[in-house]
Formats: C-alpha cells, sequence, structure tokens
C-alpha cells in the first residue's frame, strides 16, 4: 500500500530561514541516523508512546508481506525516549522521501536528558498516524511478533530493527516494556544445558 506524504511534508514553512533544526528520533534513528548532523543527544518528548502499528511495505517488508515498524501514539502524561539530532534544513528533503510511506513531519518539544538546566528545544518529529493507508494498528503480542519475524523489504529484515531498537534503548537506559516484550519473543530461548 503506497501514499506519498513527502509533497505534505515538503510544505511545512514553520522552519524556514533556520540554519538548524534539531530532529526526534524514536525508531531506528536512535541507532542509525543514515544522514549527516552537527550535534546528537539523547532527548525525550512528552505525551507519546512507541508502537510498532506501522505497516511497511517500503524498508521492512513488501506490499506482499508489509512488516511493522515504530509509530507514535498519543498518551497523556507518558515520556517516550529517543535521539535529537541537530540538522541543516537540506537533510529534511532525502528524509521526506525515506519516511514518504504514512509519515508526516510534526512539531513538538524535545527536553535533553541528562541536563541540569531542563533544557529543551522547538524541534520535528515523524509520526504515521491512524488515518494513514499503511497504518495496522493494535494486535495481540504474538502476532506482531510473528509478522515481525516474517518480513523483510530492501532495508533489511524487520527483526533487525527491533531488536536494534531495543538494544540501542536498554544502552540509553530506557524502559520501553513494548519493546522488550516484542524482543522477548522474537529471541530464542537459550537451550537448557544439561
Ligand atoms: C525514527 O526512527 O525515529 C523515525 C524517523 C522517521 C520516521 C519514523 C521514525
Amino acid at each position: 500500500m503506497t501514499i506519498d506524504t513527502t509533497a505534505i511534508n515538503q510544505g511545512m514553512t514553520h522552519f524556514d530561514g533556520f540554519d538548524a533544526i534539531w530532529l526526534f528520533g524514536y525508531g531506528s534513528l536512535i541507532w542509525k541516523a543514515g544522514f549527516p548532523y552537527l550535534e546528537r543527544r539523547p532527548a525525550y518528548i512528552h505525551g507519546w508512546v512507541r508502537r510498532f502499528w506501522q505497516g511497511s511495505h517500503d524498508h521492512r517488508g513488501t506490499p506482499d508481506a508489509p512488516g511493522r515498524v515504530a509509530t507514535l501514539i498519543r498518551k497523556p502524561g507518558a515520556i517516550c525516549h529517543g535521539m535529537a539530532y541537530r540538522i541543516t534544513p537540506e537533510t529534511l528533503g532525502p528524509l521526506d522521501v525515506r519516511e514518504k510511506n504514512g509519515y508526516l513531519r510534526l512539531i513538538t518539544e524535545l527536553h535533553f536528558c541528562n541536563d541540569r538546566d531542563g533544557e529543551q528545544a522547538e524541534g520535528l518529529v515523524y509520526i504515521a498516524t491512524e488515518d494513514n493507508a499503511a497504518f495496522l494498528g493494535d494486535a495481540p503480542y504474538h502476532r506482531i511478533a510473528q509478522q515481525i519475524a516474517g518480513a523483510q523489504g530492501p532495508s533489511g529484515p524487520n527483526r533487525d530493527y527491533l531488536l536494534n531498537l531495543a538494544t540501542a534503548l536498554r544502552e540509553l537506559g530506557v524502559d520501553d516494556p513494548h519493546v522488550f516484550e516484542l524482543e522477548r519473543l522474537l529471541t530464542p530461548s537459550e537451550s537448557i544445558k544439561e
């Protein structure tokens, strides 16, 4: 299923004239940027949780066997941890194309971790909302894990995306029960030694 959000995203004028923009990453961006950046800092945003509810027909799956990748779902009072990148505006163009399968830019307040002054900045985050055609939504954990286990696309196995994200979150000291439960279901348990 393809819906192209590139034109909508490139119509955003909010950061016109800025030399640099903060971009908040909560999925693959946490462990792999894939673009040049000026600065990278652990950060969090308020009011969202990470969920593997977005279908991926172009990166971690195919139209016949879509994978599942992360999006953010609104939850009052929640905090979502991730990685913030300070980028030049030119970097957004290729990102809009890369994330064209349902992700829209949203302006958000970023809070930087390990900062005694509680420093924050206005920035951008890409979110796939439930009204996009590739949105899959919730399902029982074993079904989500099954779908991830069976999917791969041009960017590699869907399983690697999930496991890399779980590892990166652990390294950041972030607890994300949704991601860690999927990791558990996707990791064969060690064989019992006699
Ligand atoms: C991310 O990894 O945070 C991400 C980036 C673009 C679209 C969706 C997620």
